[in-house]
């Protein structure tokens, strides 16, 4: 079973606050790629389909549902660009290419080394403070070119 006994042990105890084991499909899928370095395989799928007692192709529909789930492996940092109006508006293109630049990921990449995967994403609710991407879970508004280059130069 690719899930692990820990996991599987607090699955457990996430399951007590839920009426059924279908209403923690969710939270437990974040946890799930939480633990799998920022992916959700198939094995974890299926081990987590037969755990909740689901289909798998209901684990695997609601996975490639939200984009916050991948499938696929990720870079060790994750930049999530939104795109949608108000960050497109106010230069979303502008901070995909200066992000592409200075990764040398493409939109939906791994960069060459590992170290950053790019995405672009639906609106995050921060438009007033648009363009805005989110680094490993860290909102980053009002960007330039100037801190897109001092944010992503102080990732390790
Ligand atoms: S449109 Fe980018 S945060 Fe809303």
């Amino acid at each position: 079973m690719a899930l692990n006994n820990a996991l599987l042990k607090e699955f457990d105890e996430l399951l007590t606050h839920y009426p059924d084991k279908r209403s923690a499909l969710i939270p437990a899928l974040h946890r799930v790629q939480e633990e799998n370095g920022g992916w959700i395989s198939p094995e974890l799928m299926e081990d987590l389909a037969k755990y909740l007692d689901l289909p798998p192709v209901e684990v695997f529909g609601v996975v490639t549902f939200y984009p916050m789930f991948r499938i696929r492996p990720r870079g060790k940092h994750l930049v999530n660009i939104c795109h949608n109006i108000s960050c497109d508006l106010r230069g979303a293109q502008d901070v995909v290419a200066k992000v592409c630049e200075l990764t040398g990921a493409h939109p939906g990449g791994t960069s060459p080394d590992g170290r950053f995967t790019v995405a672009t994403v639906e609106c995050q609710g921060a438009c007033t403070a648009a363009p805005m991407f989110e680094l490993d879970g860290v909102f980053h508004e009002n960007l330039d070119d100037e801190r897109i280059e001092k944010i992503l130069g102080a990732v390790r």
